[in-house]
């Protein structure tokens, strides 16, 4: 599948508004962060496209699908933000044919992140997070940390997350944490 039928297919499914607008960001932003660390282009570009697939789809339209399939179970008692990443990953397999796994996991675990993330998985979760419409405190920072090590700003992202979830006393993902643990144990520091 090439960029335009891929564009098609998201756009019909988003619409032109805002969803549509952020993903077009999040591909360049992709594709910028593969080109400067080495990641396909052709595969972080269908990634990027999809990956926000299914935000859109009512909570009931995703709960659903979660349930009929062997998704992760786990995921129906964490906040649904998370829910459509796993949806739009068997979405793009079972109806568009594309079955490149790094694809569909760099798509799956978009909202999560895990442990062991691929090279096009932080790109598309990097991306994801700062792309030129967000803005958020420390983005600036995670932006700056990009442009020199990819692991380091996808830490930096996840560390973000975990303490504005914590914050708000919101529950955190183990996929997250597990994420989190992996880049700083690969940093080699433990304590
Ligand atoms: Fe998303
Ligand atoms: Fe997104």
């Amino acid at each position: 599948m090439n960029r335009d039928q891929a564009l098609t297919i998201v756009k019909k499914q988003l619409g032109e508004g805002p969803r549509y607008q952020h993903t077009l960001r999040v591909t360049e932003c992709a594709i910028k962060l593969a080109e400067k660390y080495g990641a396909d282009i052709e595969q972080t570009e269908l990634a990027a496209i999809f990956h926000d697939y299914a935000k859109l789809m009512p909570i009931d339209e995703l709960k659903r699908r979660i349930e009929l399939t062997n998704e992760d179970s786990r995921l129906l008692v964490y906040p649904p933000e998370l829910w459509h990443g796993p949806v739009a990953a068997r979405i793009i397999c079972e109806q568009f044919g594309i079955a490149n796994p790094d694809v569909i996991a760099a798509i799956r675990y978009h909202t999560t992140g895990r442990a062991g993330m691929s090279l096009l998985e932080k790109v598309i979760y990097l991306a994801d997070y700062i792309e030129p419409g967000r803005s958020f405190p420390g983005i600036e920072e995670t932006r700056e940390l990009a442009e020199i090590s990819l692991d380091q700003a996808v830490l930096k992202a996840l560390s973000n997350t975990i303490l504005f979830l914590l914050k708000k006393n919101a529950s955190i993902f183990p996929d997250t944490f597990e994420a989190y643990n992996s880049l700083i144990i690969k940093g080699g520091k433990r304590f």
